[in-house]
């Protein structure tokens, strides 16, 4: 008989933790649904005490997809063991201290991610999730009826920004630029979420210059309500698994000690709206 998953909200909108599980030993399917329901239905799921190798992670997360490199930090960590990389996060706070999805310039960003704690600072290094889904329908109907109809252009160029690159580099042609529905349609729940993000998506693609960037910041500023959002203080081995359909993450950048992650991406599919 499998253990039961014993869940316990962080906010009512978004993150849970579970207790009672050790995700080292191979999961049975009644546990690997149960750990996916969890993270649907609550976008963020945090385990505590999970000491892994690269291999028992990568054994973890291939319980719930296929595990994929991560499109833009592809060339620094191509040989990664079962594609699950351990990074020092420091030289890359500036650039993920703004509310985003992962890969969502790619053109099938990641479906679920993971994220273990290794190495952190004394104190600060957080990271914040928000609900989109939420966040999608807390805006007046009008607005999504506007929204469901229009695509954005996500491309690296404000991440090359933040990281002092010159943005005519060569990332920002072919895979690194592509369109995708405003709103996004889930995939696996069919429910709608805000599908534009600070980091990657550069314009509103039927809307001109000035009214999307007023669109867009509009956006921007209503995501980071503390209503849809939550702020996780990591502990070391704590592992988080999230969806990355339709739940966005901000890291915050108040620390400059090491601060060493072990990551992992699951492949998505390419993104659709409603229409
Ligand atoms: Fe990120």
């Amino acid at each position: 008989m499998a253990m039961q998953l014993e869940l316990e909200k962080i906010t009512p909108v978004v993150g849970v933790i579970a207790h009672g599980i050790d995700i080292a030993k191979p999961l049975v399917p009644e546990q690997v649904a149960a750990i996916r329901n969890a993270v649907l239905e609550n976008g963020v799921l945090f385990f505590r005490d999970q000491g892994l190798t690269q291999e028992t992670m990568g054994g973890f997360v291939g319980n719930f997809g296929e595990p994929c490199n991560d499109p833009f930090l592809i060339s620094n960590y191509a040989n990664a063991a079962g594609r699950v990389i351990e990074m020092n996060t420091v030289r890359y706070r500036k650039a993920t201290a703004v509310w985003h999805y992962d890969s969502s310039l790619a053109a099938t960003p990641a479906a679920l991610m993971a994220l273990r704690a290794i190495e952190l600072p004394p104190v600060g290094g957080d990271t914040c999730w928000s609900n989109m889904y939420a966040a999608y329908d807390a805006l007046s109907a009008p607005l999504r009826d506007m929204l469901d109809r229009l695509t954005a252009e996500h491309s690296a160029f404000r991440v090359l920004k933040l990281m002092g690159i010159n943005a005519s580099d060569e990332y920002l042609d072919g895979e690194m630029r592509n369109i995708h529905p405003v709103v996004r349609v889930h995939p696996e729940t069919g429910r709608k979420a805000l599908f534009v993000n600070e980091l990657w998506t550069q314009k509103i693609v039927e809307l001109d210059d000035q009214e999307s960037e007023a669109i867009l910041a509009m956006l921007f500023a209503h995501v980071q309500s503390p209503s849809f959002t939550m702020r996780w203080r990591w502990r070391k081995n704590d592992l988080a698994l999230w969806d990355n359909r339709a739940f966005m993450h901000y890291a915050v950048k108040d620390y400059t000690e090491t601060r060493v992650l072990q990551k992992a991406l699951l492949k998505g599919d390419r993104p659709y709206g409603p229409n």
